[in-house]
């Protein structure tokens, strides 16, 4: 793989504090603390509408907090000595002018950014388009003006890369071929954080996570241990008196709307002799590891968090939607 860098980049914290945008009365971001760390990959995620894409605009000070700070290495962006060498960034929907070909787009960032004009093929190669970087954006796929936004922020050799939803339009080799590159980039000392509405589509490539949803932060942490939720999942005759027991023996339990009890344990041997020591019979016994999936569905799928995007694209339906969601 062609190099990016000449020196390794030197990773930098990214964090963001009761970060808070409104638009009106609407908070599409409401309170965020978020903290990405240097030689990770990142994984924002959230449904349609959770405030990613706002967020991340934030940190790039293209959009205003309402209240509280986004800051890289410890400096707001519009503070930032060097921007386009500290961060590197590819929004959703970038617009590359249709007439022009991907390379003179990249050159004339360079000319702007202070960058060699060397590293516009560099990083053309980088990506895989070098050939099709001579043709007129107009003419690029969905997967290709990806590659080209990547290499538009590659360009000024930054230590922070943002990334919104850049796995939308690329096929699974594409995928693959993304997971590697952001790898090496980690490996490298960069602080990477990309956005997804896909769990899918990001969970073989992150290491972190942080899942917002209606604007909020709803957990955080490295992916392994996220998912790495074992339960145990009980049926008995008198479920409240088995919980009773459990949480006695410091086993946290929540009874199930079906009647079971899920118990934070995946010890299914002490579940049953406890049982068995409270004369209470076993009807059911199982192991249950929860699935990400299972877990990013469960953190999304409130009915107002189904998609603002939709719901905010016209006020007085708006309105009338969130009247409904309530
Ligand atoms: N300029 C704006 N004016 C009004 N509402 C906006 C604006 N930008 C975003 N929103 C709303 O804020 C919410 C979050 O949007 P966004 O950050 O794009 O979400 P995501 O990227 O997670 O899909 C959505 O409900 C969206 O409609
Ligand atoms: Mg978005």
């Amino acid at each position: 793989m062609t190099t990016p860098a000449s020196r390794p980049a030197q990773g930098q914290i990214v964090q963001t504090v009761a970060l808070t945008k409104r638009f009106g009365s609407f908070a599409a971001v409401d309170g965020l603390d978020l903290t990405v760390a240097p030689g990770r990959i990142t994984g924002f995620l959230g449904p349609n509408g959770a405030g990613k894409t706002t967020t991340l605009r934030m940190i790039l000070g293209l959009v205003a907090p309402t209240s509280g700070s986004a800051t890289i290495g410890g400096r707001r962006y519009a503070d930032l000595p060097h921007p386009a060498q500290t961060v590197g960034a590819a929004l959703e929907a970038t617009n590359f002018h249709p007439g022009r070909s991907g390379r003179d787009h990249l050159r004339v960032l360079a000319a702007a950014s202070q960058v060699p004009t060397s590293r516009v093929d560099e990083m053309l190669d980088l990506v895989g388009i070098p050939a099709a970087a001579r043709k007129r954006a107009g003419q690029y796929s969905m997967g290709m003006r990806q590659r080209l936004g990547l290499a538009a922020a590659l360009l000024g050799n930054p230590s922070v890369l943002i990334l919104d939803e850049p796995s939308n339009g690329l096929d699974p080799e594409g995928i693959r071929w993304l997971r590697e590159l952001l790898r090496y980039l980690a490996s490298q000392g960069m602080t990477i954080l990309v956005s997804s509405h896909l769990l899918a589509e990001v969970d073989q490539m992150v290491d972190d996570v942080a899942i917002i949803a209606n604007g909020r932060l709803v957990t955080s942490g490295p992916i392994d241990t996220l998912r790495g939720v074992r339960s145990s999942r009980v049926r008995t005759s008198d479920p409240t008196r088995l919980a009773e027991t459990l949480r006695a023996n410091g086993i946290t339990v929540e009874p199930g709307d079906d009647g079971t009890l899920t118990a934070q344990t995946d010890d299914l041997v002490r579940v049953g002799d406890l049982a068995l020591a409270a004369g209470l019979p076993i009807h059911e016994l199982s192991v249950h590891r929860a699935a990400l999936e299972d877990l990013y569905f469960s953190l999304t799928s409130t009915p107002e968090s189904a998609d603002r995007n939709r719901v905010t694209a016209n006020p007085k339906e708006a309105r009338r939607a969130r009247t409904r969601a309530r």
